[in-house]
This record gives C-alpha cells, sequence and structure tokens, in this order.
C-alpha cells in the first residue's frame, strides 16, 4: 500500500473507524488480486562496464580478472576512495559501501561501472573513415555502443522521427549468447527470463520514444524460448499499437528438438503504431513461386550482340567496338570507337584497369553489336543498355538492351519506371501488376539464414565468423512490407550485430532509387568461443588484441564497407551475385555513403569545462538529417553548414541572423548555445520561419546528460 493511502486511511481511522474498516476491506481485497500480464521483476539494477574509462577519486569500479582467469575474487561494486603511485602503477584505496570493508587494487585491476541511474555523458567519435560512394546522399551510421546508452542518445537526435525500427535481441538461450553482462543475466539463475525481460523492457521504452508515433513500424525477431513473453512485454509497452506476429521459414532442414517437431521456424512481431500499413506485395510469401508480378512482367532485356545471319564482324565496318569496364569492379567506364576490320582487337589499347567486351557468338567468335557505338553511348546514358551479371572466370558482363517495342510500352503506360540501378539502368514494373496482401506465414527459400546469412557473410568479409546472420533477403523483405512507399525513411536496428539491416536498406534504395538511411547500435562483445581463447592468452577486455576480435570492429564495421564498395577487407572484389528481387554482381556495390562511430563516456570534469564540443558534434549532425557538412570544431561566433547551423556565441546574434537569412533554404535546424532562456528565446524569435531552433547547454554535454533514472 502506497504512503499516501496509508496517510489517508490513518485520518479516515480517527474521524470515521467504520467507514476505514470497510475501506481497508477493500483496499485488501485489491491488493490480493494479482494484475493481469507480465510480472517480473524490475528492481535488479542493470550496470555497464565502462572498458577503458579512466578511473578517478569516487568512482564506482569492479574488479576484473587476473589476467589469464575467468573467475574474480570479488564480485561486489566498490567505490575509490583515494588513488596512489606513479600514473602507470598507479594503486586504489576502495571501499565497499554495503559492508564497509576496504582493500586496494591497481587500477589496472578495476573498471568503471555505470549503474543505470549513475548520470553519463555520451559522445561520438569517428572510429573509421567514413566510406563516400552516395554524392550528396545521407549518411548511414554504425555506432559502437552499449545500445541503451546509445537509445538515451538518440532521444536526443530522433525523439518521435524514426519510422521502423528492426531488431534482432540476443535470444536469452543461456550465457552463451548472453554475453552482454554476466552479472546482470546468468544462464543457470532462475530469474532468467525475469532479468531478459527487464533488460528488454527498458530498451523497448526508449524505442517506443524514438519512434514516429502517428505512423512507424517495430519489427522484432525471436525464437521459441521468449517470443511468449516477448509478446506480453510488447503489448504493455504499446498498449495502443496493432500487434501481428508472422511465422518465417529460415531452415526447411528443421532443427530437431527430441520427442517434439523439429523447427524450421522464427517469429517476427510487427507492431504497428498510429496509421501504418503493410504494403502490399507481388508475392503471399506462403511459398516459392506464390509470386505473382514476377509471373506477369516479361524479360524486356535483350543481348546487344548480334546472332543469326549477317551477325559477324566481317558484315560491318562500324559495329565492331568495345564496351570498356573497371577490371575490378566491373562497372561501366565508357563505349569505345568502332575498329576496323583488319585490326585485332587484342591490340586495341585501353587505360590500366580496364577491361574490353566485344560482341562475340556463343562459340567466342567475333560478331558485331545491332546497333552503333553512338547509340549504344546514349542507351547507357539513357538507362536503356545495361551490364548483366558478371563472368566469375572472365569478370566480363553480358551488355543488354530496351527494344524499341518495350520503349514504346514505357510511353504508352504499360510498363512503369519504378526506379534505376546503381549503374542507371532504368527498373521496370509491368503498371497494374498483381499485388496482394503478404500472408503471415513465410516460406521463402531466399529467407534461408545459412545460405544468405553466414554464406553471403562469408563471401563479403572471408574468414571472418560470424553466429547466426539473418538472411539479408528475409530482413530486406521484412523491411520492404513497411517502408516501400518511405524512400526518405530512417531505419534503426538496436541489436545490429553484423549489419544485415543497414545492407538490406541499401538493397532497397537501388530498387527505387530511395535514400533511406539506417542507424546501426551494436556492442563490441567477442563471442564465447574467443572469449575462452583470448582469456588463455592472458587478454582480457580493453587489450587492443581483444578489441580488434569484437563483433563491431571485426564483422559490423568492415561488412558495411565491403557492402558499399563492393571489396572483401583484403582488397578484392567481392565474388558472386546477389540473388532473388534485384540481382547483379556483389563487386558493384551500392552508391551509399556511411559513418563509423563509438559512443564514448566522457569524464565529468570535462563536461564542466567546457571542451567537449567535438564529442557532440555528431549527434548535431545527425539530428539535421546526417547529410552535407558536420560542424566538428567549435568557433568564437558561429559556423553555417549544408543543413543546420550553430551559434556559439549570442553576441554574435546579429551577423548569425543575417548569415541564416541569406543562406540556401537547406539550413533545418540552428542551434543556439546559452545556458540563458531568455538570451535563447531572443535569438530563436528572429529566425525565418520553418527553421527549428534547439537550445543547448554551454557545457555540452550537458544536454546529453543520460541515465537520470527514467527507464
Ligand atoms: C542476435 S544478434 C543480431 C544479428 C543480426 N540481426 C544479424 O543479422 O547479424 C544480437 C546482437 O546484439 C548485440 N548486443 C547484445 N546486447 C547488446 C547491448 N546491450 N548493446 C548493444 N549491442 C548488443 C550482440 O553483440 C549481437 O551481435
Amino acid at each position: 500500500m502506497s504512503n499516501e493511502l496509508r496517510s489517508l486511511l490513518a485520518r479516515v481511522e480517527s474521524s470515521d473507524p467504520d467507514t476505514a474498516k470497510e475501506l481497508r476491506r477493500h483496499i485488501d481485497a485489491l491488493q490480493s488480486r494479482r494484475e493481469f500480464g507480465l510480472n517480473f521483476e524490475r528492481h535488479t539494477p542493470e550496470s555497464v562496464a565502462l572498458t577503458g574509462r579512466a578511473i578517478s577519486v569516487g568512482d564506482k569500479v569492479r574488479f576484473i580478472p587476473v589476467r589469464g582467469q575467468t573467475e574474480v575474487e570479488s564480485e561486489a561494486t566498490w567505490r575509490v576512495v583515494e588513488l596512489a603511485g606513479p600514473q602507470t602503477k598507479r594503486v586504489a584505496q576502495l571501499v565497499d559501501p554495503k559492508t564497509n570493508e576496504i582493500t586496494s587494487r591497481p587500477v589496472d585491476d578495476l573498471v568503471y561501472i555505470a549503474e543505470f541511474k549513475d548520470p553519463v555523458f555520451p559522445g561520438l567519435v569517428r572510429s573509421d573513415e567514413p566510406v563516400l560512394r552516395g554524392g550528396d546522399k545521407p549518411f548511414h551510421a554504425v555506432i559502437n555502443a552499449e545500445n541503451y546508452h546509445a537509445l538515451e542518445a538518440m532521444l536526443f537526435t530522433y525523439q518521435g522521427t524514426v519510422d521502423c525500427i528492426y531488431i534482432d535481441p540476443p535470444y536469452n538461450t543461456g550465457a552463451k549468447d548472453w554475453k552482454y553482462n554476466n552479472d546482470y543475466v546468468d544462464g543457470e539463475d532462475s530469474y532468467r527470463h525475469s532479468k531478459w525481460l527487464a533488460f528488454m523492457e527498458r530498451r523497448l521504452k526508449l524505442a517506443r520514444q524514438l519512434l514516429n508515433p502517428r505512423d512507424s513500424v517495430l519489427i522484432v525477431t525471436i525464437d521459441e524460448k521468449e517470443y511468449l513473453r516477448l509478446g506480453l512485454l510488447l503489448e504493455q509497452v504499446f498498449p495502443e499499437a496493432d500487434i501481428q506476429m508472422v511465422s518465417c521459414v529460415i531452415n526447411r532442414a528443421g532443427s530437431p528438438r527430441t520427442g517434439r517437431f523439429s523447427r524450421v521456424d522464427e517469429y517476427i512481431y510487427y507492431v504497428f503504431l498510429g496509421g501504418s500499413q503493410v504494403e502490399p506485395w507481388t508475392s503471399t510469401m506462403l511459398s516459392d513461386g506464390s509470386e505473382l508480378g514476377k509471373m506477369t512482367m516479361p524479360t524486356v532485356w535483350f543481348t546487344a550482340v548480334r546472332r543469326g545471319s549477317g551477325a559477324s564482324r566481317a558484315e560491318s565496318k562500324s559495329l565492331f567496338y568495345p564496351v570498356i569496364i573497371h577490371r575490378e569492379t566491373g562497372r561501366f567506364i565508357r563505349v569505345g570507337d568502332p575498329v576496323a576490320k583488319d585490326v585485332d582487337r587484342a591490340s586495341v589499347p585501353l587505360e590500366p584497369g580496364e577491361l574490353a567486351i566485344w560482341p562475340l557468338g556463343a562459340k567466342g567468335q567475333e560478331n558485331r553489336w545491332r546497333f552503333s557505338a553512338e547509340l549504344m553511348r546514349n542507351y547507357f546514358e539513357a538507362g536503356t543498355a545495361r551490364l548483366g551479371k558478371r563472368d566469375a572466370a572472365t569478370g566480363l558482363r553480358p551488355v543488354t538492351y530496351l527494344q524499341p517495342g518495350t520503349l514504346a510500352n514505357i510511353a504508352n503506360g504499360t510498363f512503369k519506371v519504378a526506379g534505376h540501378t546503381s549503374e542507371g539502368a532504368l527498373t521496370l514494373e509491368l503498371v497494374g501488376a498483381k499485388t496482394v496482401a503478404p500472408r503471415t506465414v513465410w516460406s521463402q527459400t531466399s529467407h534461408f539464414a545459412r545460405d544468405h546469412g553466414s554464406h553471403l557473410l562469408a563471401a563479403l568479409v572471408p574468414d571472418r565468423r560470424f553466429p547466426f546472420p539473418k538472411s539479408l533477403y528475409a530482413v530486406e523483405d521484412a523491411l520492404r512490407f513497411v517502408v516501400a512507399s518511405k524512400p526518405n525513411a530512417l531505419v534503426l536496428d538496436f541489436f545490429s550485430g553484423s549489419g544485415t539491416t543497414a545492407h538490406a536498406i541499401m538493397r532497397l534504395n537501388k530498387q527505387d532509387g530511395g535514400q533511406r538511411r539506417a542507424v546501426c547500435v551494436t556492442n563490441n562483445e567477442v563471442s564465447a568461443d574467443e572469449q575462452r581463447a583470448l582469456v588463455a592468452r592472458g587478454l582480457r577486455p580493453g587489450d587492443s588484441q581483444w578489441e580488434a576480435l569484437g563483433i563491431c570492429d571485426l564483422i559490423t564495421k568492415p561488412r558495411i564497407r565491403a557492402a558499399i564498395t563492393g571489396l572483401t577487407p583484403g582488397g578484392d572484389p567481392i565474388v558472386g551475385d546477389y540473388k532473388f528481387t534485384d540481382e547483379f554482381p556483389m563487386s558493384d556495390g551500392f552508391d551509399e555513403n556511411v559513418e563509423f562511430f563509438t559512443l564514448t563516456y566522457e569524464n565529468p570534469a570535462l563536461v564542466e569545462l567546457d571542451l567537449a564540443f567535438e564529442r557532440v558534434a555528431p549527434l548535431l549532425w545527425m539530428r539535421a538529417g546526417s547529410q552535407g557538412r558536420r560542424i566538428d570544431e567549435r568557433s568564437d561566433t558561429f559556423d553555417l553548414a549544408d543543413a543546420y547551423a550553430v551559434l556559439f556565441n549570442v553576441d554574435a546574434a546579429a551577423d548569425f541572423v543575417a548569415a541564416i537569412e541569406k543562406s540556401p533554404a537547406s539550413v533545418r535546424i540552428v542551434y543556439i548555445v546559452t545556458d540563458d532562456e531568455t538570451q535563447y528565446q531572443a535569438v530563436a524569435s528572429q529566425l525565418p520561419e520553418g527553421v527549428e531552433t534547439v537550445r543547448l547547454y554551454e557545457s555540452y554535454l550537458r544536454t546529453f546528460q543520460i541515465n537520470t533514472g527514467r527507464a
């Protein structure tokens, strides 16, 4: 019973004992009734070890195992009362606040602990060179972070604006895949479900604040261990949402379960907020071959090599010329000039790194193209000629084109130009192609996790293993149903593992020319096997050799880089082709941009000293759409980038306002640095209409202070 109720009851008791007795009877009856729904312990304080964070007096710390060992002498959280000794051999005096026991430890054997109620100042630092292949498109982001803190930081950048969240959380199958915090989640513990639920609930509550309440979808994949509890949890966190569950076959051979059904599927919860809708699609998804559109769209790309009578090179003076591609990536470079009949094609000069495609017949004989070099150039320019799948042995690609009848069908509306490939070729759709509402059971070979998850990942980042990536095409389909008609969607995955979600978003963008943005967050934990091997080598988290084997550094970042560049980390063109909805060589890559960040934990001393602008700079840029130049350094007055501006000194307000008025309309957000609300309002009121203003504290990181016990 709450204190308030108790004191009210005491007041009634003193004036009217009979009524008080009656009231107490009703209250007792109510209290004995169990709350309907999911009941679980929420009070376990979740904590996170901030490996690498410098330790100061007053900090909370834990022991880390002595090198070579996995066990620690004490699991307690200690407080540092004194630091002594030279910088390299510092020793901390510690007290256990629960027992008042006193001890000391080398600082090297301690790790900083943040409990989820302690204030933390998050920053973002660029951790790797970005990939820039997308021109002025917005950037995707890959963030190495504990996702709770990343989600909290994103309340600043994305509150209420995310179109779709896709997550594939750890499934709580035991300590093996619960590496996150062994102290908090223990495979043998009978509270395992509570702990998993509390862990998920905290993050889902933050996710809820990020999603656009008017129109967005949360997608959560889950296996048989937790799907029942997850369903109830989703209902509790999103009481206003419509929730559906899809059963998705990911392994038709089945995982045997003794005395039970062999498991072939996993479950996908869709949580629909506001007016969000499932887009109709050309397949029911019930089985391979349930595609409708594919059956009706005829083949329209035909070879540009002349076949049959009159096809040989000798028949024409001007129709034997090379189409030149990049030797490494296979991408189109240019169309060469016609070659005289008596010139050996091998003697035609090429620039370094170029490869020539000649019009050869099926037996390798020299044929001719169907049309002139000039027309071929025009066709490539217009997207009506294109290059097909790369031959693994020769690196060559077939040249195909759209025939006049197809162009006429585009003009008369029979076919619709749905978009362009990354190389600029048209993608066509049959207008009125039949579409249907996809069903709740999906059985598609394209969704098999081994073939299109593990094997595909192995082609992108050879020799690096990641347990259980999703099939790229399964994630692509799952997302397509909710972001197909949102070409600028912001999509977040905060358990992103190998980065399949960002990869799938890039494929969707390529299919329809969209500019969707993916934000992928994952921690840098090592696999259980790796952990054992590293401990045996005397290594510990925080050591560079350990961190280099973490998921984010070893898999996520290199995989996204490889997907965009078309090159493996070793610099070789990726071998193999994308399949299903959009087929092309993986070595083609994507015309996309990505930035790589690590979430940092800033020292409060720096925060006070106001020295941390560069740590929050990426967050300001992300809030403004992750597009164009980023303002990375403080200036004495103000700075204007493409999509946003920062006024660092309100004394420069007049010049700032004038500069904003003159700037192109692309400035959407203005950040005003001041601790004074009146000054902030004064500047904000002078800015042009439609520009969003955001106030930042002069101690920048105060704006981003998290862990104030909200979740
Ligand atoms: C099941 S995997 C996701 C796999 C992903 N869907 C794919 O296709 O590769 C879950 C991932 O979440 C990460 N993870 C678990 N707990 C986390 C946390 N608290 N913060 C950030 N990442 C976490 C793990 O490192 C793991 O890679």
